[in-house]
């Protein structure tokens, strides 16, 4: 039978991600309102709302388990919250309507509204412990770079297997105190940094990212960030490692009796324990790989990427929608 009689008779399937980035779309814009008001509130409110409305058109029976926790006080979109129109596969979801409020509420660059769905049952609990020690590539650094090793090492392995300088090598970091030593050692293998505010969510998904200026993104951030990104990196190809990073010891006690090995490292199979995973993302404010909230012309334009862990594939999707009709 020849190739082309084979796919003749194949039948695509549905990608869940196709419907998941209207939800997405909705937060984002909403968000938009808010860019540079100084009110992360209000913000995370009226992405929650607009992307609660739109996940329950989703075909799909979905049980958030990744939500709106205590940092951003939101009153829906939680944990244990049954999303989606009650057809379709049985879901976890794990939502982001704002991945860098306060990027958003000050007007600074790469806020992004994101949402990852998978098998049920497949994501990682991320009750335990709130932070992780994440490192995030693309694809060359699979088998190259190790969470376990010396920066500097990680660093010349990565420039060396990308046959590019070591001081060619970009290495996104959050800006933070407990970074410091982190920072240092990057700087000191002669690689240069990109310093985050907020957001490793984008971080993670550019370093992962083939045509990217950053190559790894590293550091300690949200446990939570760290499942969806490993949505993400199911479709891009690369790796994510990351240990849990109790931030103090009643956390730490907590983690160890629910049975954590704090040592133990997380990779994306194990954060997501499928590779029926979609990851969508609309930027909110501009990220290096997505345009933020536009109004031009008459319309609302958003920019998204829809990525699907089964074939790997990845969508820039760019919509423009009529301010006035949308809304109704
Ligand atoms: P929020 O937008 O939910 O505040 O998260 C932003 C973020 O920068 C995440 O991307 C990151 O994982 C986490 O916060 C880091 O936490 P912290 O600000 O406590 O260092």
């Amino acid at each position: 039978m020849s190739e082309q009689l084979e796919l003749d008779d194949w039948q695509p399937d549905r990608n869940l991600g196709m419907e998941l980035v209207r939800a997405t779309e909705a937060a984002a814009i909403k968000a938009a309102n808010f860019v540079g008001r100084g009110d992360k509130n209000a913000a995370d409110g009226a992405a929650v709302d607009a992307m609660r409305r739109f996940l329950s058109t989703v075909s799909m029976q979905g049980t958030v388990v990744i939500g709106e926790g205590e940092k951003d006080d939101a009153p829906w979109l939680y944990n244990g919250e049954v999303v989606g129109n009650g057809l379709g596969a049985e879901c976890d979801v794990a939502v982001d309507p704002i991945d860098g409020t306060r990027l958003t509420a000050d007007g600074r660059p790469g806020a992004l509204s994101v949402i990852a769905v998978s098998d049920r049952g497949s994501m990682f609990d991320p009750s335990a412990v709130f932070y992780m020690d994440k490192l995030v590539c693309g694809p060359v650094g699979v088998g190259v770079v190790d969470i376990r090793k010396p920066m500097g090492e990680n660093v010349r392995a990565l420039a060396k297997a990308k046959g590019v300088d070591v001081s060619e090598i970009r290495v996104a970091v959050l800006d933070r105190p407990r970074h410091a030593d982190l920072i240092r050692e990057i700087r000191e293998a002669g690689a240069g940094t990109r310093l985050l505010m907020d957001g490793d969510v984008a971080g993670g998904v550019n370093a992962a990212r083939h045509d990217s200026k950053i190559d790894m993104c590293v550091g300690i951030g949200g446990t939570p960030e760290g499942i969806i990104t490993a949505c993400a990196v199911k479709a891009l190809g690369g790796l994510i490692q990351g240990r849990l990073w109790p931030k103090d010891d009643e956390e730490r006690e907590r983690a160890i009796a629910a049975g954590h090995d704090l040592n133990e490292v997380l990779d994306q199979d194990s954060l997501v324990r499928s590779d029926n995973t979609y990851f969508v993302a609309t930027g909110i404010t501009a990220a290096d790989f997505l345009d933020g909230v536009q109004y031009r012309g008459g319309f609302v334009r958003t920019e998204s990427i829809v990525l699907r862990g089964h074939s790997g594939t990845v969508r820039h999707i760019v919509s423009e929608m009529r301010p006035d009709r949308w809304s109704e």
